[in-house]
């Protein structure tokens, strides 16, 4: 079997490819730049552009499933051609699809869905991988700034989300099937930055952003207009329940998701300031 995963080079799409090169099978890895890859030997690295539908032709020959993320510009923007991506898969012959998306509005998961392959839908919740953005002022200034600080979520570790998907694309019985991911806890902004103080050993400040701060910063930063509302509607109106804790990691895997303080003692190095970059 081989499979094509797109978003290789991701944040989650290198554990969607550990996974899989774990257990055995071959992987095929799609990327705009191979030469920027960074991926295991035993992957075949060939290069796509999920934006330019013709491109992926020669990469879905022989593959028996394809794993797919649903952005492909700057600013994360949604890709426009989900159906013409969907069409060439089926011509592919390809059986299985598993979709990675957000909350954006795209192309690709109507299409997906209404498509005859064997899809699911793999949707989680914050990747925990997104307090990377922290990284600079932890490491320069002990503080994390950040707006609407007792909103909980239940961030999932990457090699979560990794795991079920590389489970999904290998295994019978999930198609048709949409999944919630998320971690294990729920916890708000003092919770995140009280667990990575801890991780570094020095204490990290939290310091809540106005929403007009947090416009500012986000403009100061060039993050799209549009994009900037969306954080500020998604993490400033949380509905009720939005952020329920969901089994679906353990129920896939077989084991418990990870915590968010196995995810910063993982990542220690990158929020201390001894690094020095
Ligand atoms: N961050 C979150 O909290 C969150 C939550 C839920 C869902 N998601 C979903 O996660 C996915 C993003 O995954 P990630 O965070 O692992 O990615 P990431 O670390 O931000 O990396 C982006 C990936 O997208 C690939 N890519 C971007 N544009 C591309 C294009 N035009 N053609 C082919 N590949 C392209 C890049 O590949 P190359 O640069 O190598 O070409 C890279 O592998 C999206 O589907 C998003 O909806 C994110």
């Amino acid at each position: 079997m081989t499979y094509l995963v797109t978003g290789a080079t991701g944040s989650v799409g290198r554990h969607v490819v550990d996974h899989l090169v774990r257990a055995g099978q071959r992987v095929r890895a799609l990327t705009r730049d191979p030469g920027r890859a960074r991926l295991p030997e035993q992957v075949e690295v060939v290069q796509g552009d999920l934006s330019r539908a013709e491109t992926l032709v020669p990469a879905l020959q022989g593959v028996e499933g394809v794993h797919l993320i649903d952005v492909g510009g700057s600013g994360y923007a949604p890709l426009p051609n989900g159906k013409e991506i969907v069409q060439l898969i089926a011509e592919a012959g390809v059986r299985r699809v598993t979709l990675l998306s957000g909350w954006s509005q795209g192309t690709l998961e109507p299409a997906v869905t209404a498509s005859d392959l064997s899809w699911t839908y793999v949707q989680p919740t914050e990747f925990m991988a997104n307090a990377l953005v922290w990284a600079e002022s932890v490491r320069t200034r002990a503080v994390i700034e950040e707006p609407f600080g007792a909103t909980k979520t239940a961030m999932v570790h990457e090699a979560d989300i990794g795991a079920v998907i590389a489970t999904v694309l290998a295994e019978d019985g999930h198609a048709g099937h949409s999944y919630g991911l998320t971690g294990p806890e729920l916890l708000d902004m003092p919770a995140k930055a009280a667990t990575l103080s801890k991780a570094i050993g020095k204490e990290i400040a939290f310091v809540e952003l106005t929403v007009d701060e947090t416009r500012e910063r986000y403009r100061a930063e060039g993050v799209p207009e549009e994009m900037i509302e969306f954080q500020i509607e998604v993490f400033g109106n949380v509905p009720e329940d939005a952020y329920q804790i969901t089994p679906t990691v353990e129920q896939i895997t077989g084991r418990p998701p990870r915590t968010f303080a196995q995810w910063a003692a993982e990542h220690a190095a990158v929020f201390s300031p001894d690094r020095g970059v």
